[in-house]
């Protein structure tokens, strides 16, 4: 049956569009327009990050991975909120904004002026600090998964510059923009610590894995070697285990190399090859090597969460893609058509350590994405998970609805913001007292796309449906986001 394009869409793609405009202002100021009352408990800062700039002097990036980082922060005291933005100043920011054009090639594409000649065999990527903002070590760090972090002041947002975590770190290492923190580490008597990975990759690959103390310092480092190419964005850990998918990608360097692509544009995806799932032990006295297991072609960009069954069996619940999502030749991001794309969907891969097979089920047919979980029940047996999600049950679309997936019953709570909202990665937050899973609220930024201005809304975990509970209205609009954490006041 052929249906018209408008009677299955739940927004205006002209105004969808329009969330991915530049934002070169810094804004500093109180929030006055709220509806609902911020919960006098609810006190802290929510860090965001994301691409604030979406061209260079003028001239549009080719994706907005491209974009240069802009760190976002609302702080909520006594009832009240305020509002600020500030750009990583780095390097390439710097340069860039002097020159007024691209100086760098863009990992996804953005290219040097001047075709394909100037950007032959130019394989300087910029450091664009525009994946996640962390705190952790009483530093507050902008990440980005191809290089070291940036520091930045907590207050102020101020750009410290590189922070190469006490040496732990070389210049031009990785480290993921997702690190994960286990909130009681058996290795640390119950301490929380911070495991992250960085990759080396190129025929091979070299995965390091690292966890800090709450201070820092340094805990326990790892190095393992991996045959072939790797694009791993995301992980996932239980209390004994880091876990790794392998998607079935290729990567050929050519076209990058001669200045026809960026490098993100030359993975090639294989349907016929099977992802690999890494299983790496924590513990540092562990003599077991990696497992690597294989399960069905796909590409996870992120994980929900993981658990331990039992002592032999790993549940790992990610948003799995039929195909690696890319733009077409002519095609712009602005322009994508979403129906063609695969959706993200949310399965459960359960890990035999026993026979090394994988069992995989499609929890929910929904198109969702960035998904988070209550932070005490990380690596544990969490029976929710909070994304973003599709304003329709079925089909690929912008981001509209918050959802709050029940892994237990399998059942759904769904906000939508349709027709104009457009959701970012939702942060739960835990009340200040509260013991249970659901006590907290669920904190997320939405772009308005008939005012052209965003907003924080509030939502109470528990009743998620039900709509949120207070919404702070921003006097401007923030560009579609990527990843965030909350700092409460303690
Ligand atoms: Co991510």
């Amino acid at each position: 049956m052929n249906i018209t394009l408008t009677e299955t869409l739940a927004y205006n793609p002209q105004e969808w569009s329009k969330g991915y405009d530049s934002q070169p202002e810094e804004f500093d100021y109180l929030i006055t327009t709220l509806e609902g009352e911020i919960p006098p408990t609810l006190q802290g800062t929510l860090y965001r990050n994301g691409p604030g700039l979406l061209d260079i002097g003028g001239i549009p990036i080719r994706h907005p991975f491209d974009g240069d980082g802009m760190i976002s922060a609302v702080t909520f005291k006594n009832s009240q909120a305020w509002f600020k933005n500030r750009f990583i100043q780095t390097q390439g920011y710097i340069e860039e904004k002097e020159a007024k054009k691209p100086l760098y090639r863009g990992v996804f594409g953005t290219a040097k002026l001047g075709g394909w000649l100037s950007n032959a065999f130019d394989v300087r990527l910029k450091n664009i600090a525009n994946t996640n903002v962390i705190s952790w070590g009483n530093k507050l760090l902008a990440l980005w998964e191809a290089d070291v972090p940036y520091r930045l002041q907590s207050d102020s947002l101020e750009t410290l510059g590189l922070d190469y975590l006490d040496g732990v770190l070389q210049p031009g290492d990785s480290f993921s923009a997702h690190p994960r923190i286990d909130p009681n580490c058996i290795f640390d008597n119950g301490q929380p610590c911070l495991v992250n990975f960085g990759l080396k990759t190129g025929l091979s690959t070299t995965l390091n894995l690292w966890e800090f103390a709450p201070d820092g310092k340094l805990l326990r480092e790892q190095k393992h070697e991996i045959k072939g190419f790797a694009f791993i964005h995301d992980f996932a850990i239980t209390p004994h285990y880091a876990i790794f998918f392998q998607n079935p990608v290729t990567f050929n360097p050519f076209p990058f190399l001669l200045g026809f692509k960026g490098a993100g544009e030359c993975v090639g995806f294989n349907p016929k090859e099977k992802t690999k799932i890494i299983i790496i032990p924590r513990d540092p006295n562990s003599q077991k090597k990696p497992y690597i297991l294989e399960t069905h072609s796909g590409f996870v960009f992120h994980h929900s969460n993981a658990f331990e069954a039992d002592s032999q069996t790993i549940c790992i619940d990610s948003i799995c893609y039929n195909e690696f999502p890319k733009l077409e030749k002519n095609e712009t991001y602005k322009t994508v058509d979403f129906q063609r794309l695969a959706p993200g969907q949310l399965w459960r891969f359960t890990l035999s350590l026993k026979t090394h097979t994988v069992k995989s089920m499609l929890l929910n047919e929904r198109c969702v994405e960035f998904p988070s979980i209550h932070p005490q029940w990380v690596g544990k047996n969490a029976r929710y998970s909070y994304m973003g999600a599709t304003h329709f049950s079925t089909g690929n679309a912008p981001l509209q609805a918050l959802c709050k997936f029940d892994l237990e019953t399998k059942e759904e709570q769904i906000y939508s913001f349709s027709p104009s909202g457009y959701v970012s990665e939702p942060i739960f937050v835990p009340f200040p007292d509260g013991k249970t899973e659901e006590e907290g609220w669920v904190l997320v930024m939405v772009y308005d796309g008939k005012q052209h201005r965003s907003s924080i809304a509030i939502f109470d975990a528990e009743n998620i449906s039900k709509g949120y509970i207070c919404r702070l209205h921003l006097t401007h609009h923030i560009p579609y986001g990527l990843h965030g954490c909350f700092l409460a006041i303690s």
